[in-house]
């Protein structure tokens, strides 16, 4: 009976709305789910998502079925921002639009049933929450490797690097292409550059979450870790989104890009993924994936987009700038939050101290102490730096 089934756990970063909904505070402040901010607080629509909506609604002329791989134009046009149109690696890739990056994950997730039987996935410590539940959901087992210590808000680099020598052909390694989540804490080049040779060495598959590509450094910059693997290595998987990027997070945008030795190898493997994207969802919604599309494809567009983007990142980076200011007197050194990249700053704060945040000076984050920086602004970062230094011994 439905009666006997027991409260599921709630989710680490969903089960937050309900406890901010619930704070009557007027000072309330949200840093939990990773969703882009303006100044005013507001999540809002891009001028040219808006722009492509309108053409879109005045231009289509059908509703039918596309396919399982989705928007073809937006396929090409991922491949594009991915590697450059006309590469290496945008000519040996195939890409299938998906549900959002977590749809694009699990399809990549049952791919690896096809393409890597019996592999163990691994992942790294810590990691975005829903990875792990994505990866039972595909039956993959999990291996974890250290990647950030949250006592001292630096890599784990040296410790990375040994777990890493245990991966053999079969393996799969997981990693976040920019803007790691939760910690903001990315591999430099040279970094990249080892994880690449490890990867070489191994004939490990890497499967790369590229959930917030533009808001570290730019689109280009941020896209390093993606062309170097696909550069080195003969095979890259990448499941990336816009929810982020193009703020399009309800649209539910992604897509799986798989990087072949060859363009008739990726073909195979594209081949795989239909019938798995069928059983998924049959077909992914278009609606997003064709304003996307429409914004790279039009050259106007494309540049506003491109600096809406770097307006959302630049904002990010000074609010960033501001929290780490404000911080300098506090009992701990949290000059590491200067180095983080992306939406998130992971404060190393206790579950006592998080508590205490949210229910004594109103600010609500993840149990982990991670922070959207998204949103913060001008007006309360003061306030919120003086609140997490007042809990920093808890
Ligand atoms: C986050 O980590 O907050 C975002 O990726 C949103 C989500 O679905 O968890």
């Amino acid at each position: 009976m439905f009666s006997d089934l027991a409260a599921p756990k709630a989710d680490p970063i969903l089960g937050l709305t309900k406890l901010f909904a619930d704070d009557t505070s007027p000072d309330k402040v949200d840093l939990g789910i990773g969703v882009y901010k303006d100044e005013a607080g507001e999540v809002p629509v891009l001028a040219t998502v808006k722009a492509a909506e309108r053409w879109l609604a005045e231009t289509q002329t059908s509703k039918r079925y596309l396919s399982s791989a989705g928007n073809d134009a937006f396929n090409s046009a991922t491949r594009a921002l991915l590697f450059g149109a006309g590469t290496d690696a945008f000519t040996r890739s195939r890409t299938v639009q998906a549900p959002g990056g977590t749809g694009a994950l699990r399809l990549g997730m049952d791919f690896l049933r096809v393409a890597r039987p019996g592999g163990r996935v691994f992942v790294p410590t810590p990691t975005w929450t829903n990875h792990g539940h994505l990866l039972a959901a595909a039956g993959c087992e999990i291996v974890h490797y250290p990647y950030y210590d949250v006592a001292t808000g630096n890599l784990r680099f040296d410790e990375m690097m040994e777990a890493l020598r245990g991966l053999t052909e079969k393996d799969v390694l997981l990693l976040h292409g920019c803007c790691h989540n939760p910690s903001g804490a990315d591999p430099d080049a040279e970094g990249w550059k080892a994880i690449a040779e490890t990867l070489e060495r191994s004939g490990a598959l890497p499967f790369v979450d590229l959930a917030y590509l533009g808001f570290a450094e730019g689109l280009e910059e941020d896209a390093h870790s993606v062309r170097l693997l696909a550069q080195r290595l003969p095979e890259v998987v990448i499941a990336s989104s816009y929810s982020k990027n193009f703020a399009l997070y309800r649209d539910r945008v992604g897509a799986l890009t798989i990087v072949g030795t060859n363009a008739a190898d990726s073909d195979r493997a594209h081949a795989h993924l239909m019938p798995l994207a069928r059983a998924l969802w049959s077909m992914p919604p278009d609606h997003g994936a064709a304003v996307v599309a429409h914004v790279l494809q039009d050259k106007a567009l494309a540049a506003d987009w491109r600096r809406e983007l770097a307006e959302m990142r630049t904002r990010i980076n000074t609010v960033r700038a501001a929290l780490v200011k404000h911080l300098a007197g506090a009992p701990r050194d949290y000059a590491f939050l200067g180095h983080q990249r992306g939406m998130f700053a992971l404060l190393g704060l206790s579950p006592d101290a998080v508590r205490t945040l949210r229910e004594e000076h109103h600010v609500h984050m993840t149990g982990t102490s991670r922070a959207n920086v998204a949103g913060l602004n001008m007006a309360n970062v003061e306030r919120v730096a003086t609140a997490i230094a007042s809990v920093s011994d808890l």
